[in-house]
């Protein structure tokens, strides 16, 4: 087997490449005058595995070239962070299951799919492959207790993310809890006032995803005026879109958090051992 992988997932794919002591194959990307991608991948037979995020559309269009190009072999697709998948079902008329459209689409030309902390489930019944998501709960449990806080509360944003701030807990053996959110607009949410007691608490607010930062920043600033002592943030994919990251450093974050699912600067544990882990299985 053959480690490779699109552009903006080098970092994490070849970390992978190394956990799991396999070869790591360079590929070459590029665009065309008008815009068009074009890659160029290094020799691959028999197995693949094909490690590419898809926070944006062109790491999508990058994925479905790379599936071609390892044509002749049988891909394991690892999607460590999976693009459309928050629109799981159509909320209004006319719109599409986006996480369906995609799921059916890389389904074509692989062999099996693993993705991890997929912001939904039933997402992965649209692969037409078999399809396993894994999670990053003890890599953010690990992190957290490197913080060093004082019996630190896990906080969900909202009751969606309630089992992923209880995994987390579990592991560290800390308190859980879970705010109640509604969401006004893309950018925007309203977080109902809380009975979770902050008062000189170290708060760390677990999410799947944070994007915008609206989310998070909105449930900071409570806590921070019921008394928190500290609040951090730690998710899995640190999407960070529309100046995201820099809205939840000004709003007084003691540290942001997030894997390489999406590489950036913000990355402070790896889903690699994860990942090696689900293949070697
Ligand atoms: C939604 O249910 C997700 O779990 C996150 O809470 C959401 O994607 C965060 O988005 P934002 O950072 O834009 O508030």
């Amino acid at each position: 087997m053959k480690v490779v992988c699109t552009e903006k997932s080098q970092v994490l794919g070849s970390k992978v490449a190394k956990a799991l002591d396999l070869p790591f194959v360079y590929s070459q990307f590029k665009a065309f005058p008008d815009g068009e991608l074009y890659l160029k991948t290094g020799s691959l037979d028999g197995e693949t595995l094909l490690v590419s995020s898809t926070a944006d559309n062109e790491s999508l269009v990058q994925l479905l070239l790379m599936i071609d190009a390892c044509d002749a072999s049988d891909i394991t697709l690892v999607l460590p962070y999976m693009g459309y998948a928050r629109q799981d079902k159509r909320f209004n008329d006319g719109e599409p299951v986006s996480g369906r459209a995609v799921a059916r689409a890389l389904s074509a030309g692989v062999s099996r799919v693993i993705t991890v902390n997929i912001h939904e489930s039933t997402v992965l019944s649209h692969f037409r492959v078999p399809a396993a998501d894994i999670t990053l709960a003890p890599e953010m449990a690990a992190w957290i207790r490197g913080l060093g806080c004082d019996e630190p509360l896990i906080l969900a944003p909202d009751k969606g993310a309630a089992r992923f701030a209880a995994d987390i807990a579990k592991i560290g053996g800390w308190e859980t809890d879970h705010l109640s959110k509604t969401r006004l607009s893309g950018e925007e949410v309203r977080i109902a006032p809380s009975t979770v007691d902050a008062g000189g608490r170290d708060i760390v607010i677990t999410d799947d995803i944070i994007s915008t930062g609206g989310t998070l920043a909105t449930a900071a600033g409570m806590l921070k005026e019921g008394g928190a002592r500290s609040v951090h943030a730690a998710c899995v994919h640190g999407v960070f879109a529309s100046g995201g990251f820099a809205r939840l450093a000004s709003a007084g974050l003691a540290s942001v958090a997030a894997s390489d699912t999406i590489e950036s600067a913000a990355s402070a544990y790896s889903a690699a051992e994860m990942i090696a882990a689900a293949v070697r299985k």
